[in-house]
């Protein structure tokens, strides 16, 4: 297909006020596509350039059906989401499954009905077997791996679930589908407070709120490792993945891993800022995760471009910005939040 014809394709974003699908509607819009968007929300924290906004729950087979009308492609990544804070506490457990479940069973069946050509679905390394991930030094997390399934969240369990769904649609109705497994991506106009954050961006604004000399509280032992990939990259993966003939599922993630607390002295590196870091227990997952890229550069020819230092410093700053505007406006009311 010509680029021609592909841009006038129409796309729905599902998601797209969130974190990953406010930056995809951004490139989006800068290659020149007619954009809408259906979210729960509003973008937080820019003004979404979608050429229509609906706020609006997809968890609603009404809703759904309104917003694929006239749709050639769907990225679709909305979901009940969040880090270790919220996925491995086991308290949301339900509203997570159900929610993100719910969301993708509607999106099929409504983009069979109205005859989308093509959906993109963001799955998660949350789906890997949690015996290949007991050694933080060398974690498995190749695509073929994922059989004998046996994730360590029920929102992993929720993501693999919906995977099959999607190659039901596919093998069944001739949906073309995309699936990538994205590796915690991190970067601007990501949650950074209220309990969803992921490490990156907790870690960024704990540096940033604490004072030279003081503790800083991570979760575990520090030493469990991660992979961490910067939203530009991930961004560029999927729209490579989406216009290619591959359908995954395919990881999208960074093969620099690091122990937590090599993230957080990175992080303190990046501010310029001594803190004594202070092990505690908490919600931690795996003991390592890494992503293994043999895939994605064989069927894709993608690597990242960012490394993880620029990836944070960039991050970093924006945190640090978004903690002195959010002291600001609690100041005057003399409460200032925790
Ligand atoms: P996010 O929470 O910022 O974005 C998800 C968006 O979905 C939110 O804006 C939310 O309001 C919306 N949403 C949730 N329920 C909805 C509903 N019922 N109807 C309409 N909208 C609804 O998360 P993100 O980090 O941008 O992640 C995007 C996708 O990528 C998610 O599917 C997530 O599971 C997946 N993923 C993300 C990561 C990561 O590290 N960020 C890792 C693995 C997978
Ligand atoms: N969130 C957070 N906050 N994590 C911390 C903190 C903290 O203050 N301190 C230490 N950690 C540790 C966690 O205990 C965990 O071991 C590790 O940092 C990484 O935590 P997260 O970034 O929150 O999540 P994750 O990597 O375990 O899982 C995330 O990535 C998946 C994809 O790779 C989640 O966002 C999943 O939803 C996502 O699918």
């Amino acid at each position: 297909m010509s680029k021609e014809n592909d841009l006038n394709n129409k796309i729905l974003v599902c998601g797209g006020g969130g974190f990953i699908g406010g930056h995809l509607v951004k490139r989006l819009k800068s290659e020149g596509y007619w954009v809408r968007v259906c979210d729960l929300k509003e973008h937080e924290f820019s003004k979404s350039p979608a050429d229509e906004f609906i706020v609006g729950d997809l968890t609603d087979r009404l809703i759904c059906n309104r917003v694929v009308d006239g749709i050639d492609q769907i990225y679709q990544l909305a979901a009940d989401m969040g880090g270790a804070g919220y996925i491995f506490t086991g308290d949301h457990d339900a509203v997570v499954m159900h929610n993100s479940v719910t969301i993708n069973l509607n999106i099929l069946e409504a983009s069979r009905l109205a005859n989308v050509k093509k959906i993109f679905y963001s799955s998660s390394a949350c789906i890997y077997p949690e015996y290949n991930q007991m050694d933080p030094n060398n974690p498995k997390c190749s695509e073929e791996s994922a059989y004998p399934a046996a994730p360590d969240s029920e929102y992993g369990w929720e993501k693999l679930f919906s995977e099959r769904l999607y190659l039901a649609y596919h093998r069944n109705y001739g949906l073309d589908v995309k699936i990538a497994r994205f590796h915690n991506i991190f970067g601007e106009e990501g949650t950074w407070i209220g309990g969803r954050e992921k490490a990156p961006a907790a870690i960024c604004r704990k540096v940033a709120e604490l004072k030279y000399g003081e503790k800083i509280d991570i979760w575990g032992d520090g030493k469990q490792t991660r992979s961490f990939l910067y939203v530009d990259d991930c961004v560029d993966c999927v729209r490579i993945l989406m216009d290619s003939d591959f359908s995954g599922p395919v990881n999208i993630g960074s093969e620099e891993m690091i122990s937590i607390n090599n993230l957080a002295l990175m992080i303190m590196n990046i501010a310029e800022k001594d803190l004594e870091i202070n092990n505690i227990p908490g919600p931690i997952g795996v003991r390592g995760r890494n992503s293994d890229n043999t895939l994605v550069n064989a069927a894709l020819h993608w690597k990242p471009k960012y490394s993880l230092m620029e990836g944070l410093e960039k991050t970093y700053f924006w945190i640090l910005d978004q903690v002195i505007s959010y002291t600001d406006q609690y100041r005057d009311k003399s409460v200032l939040p925790n």
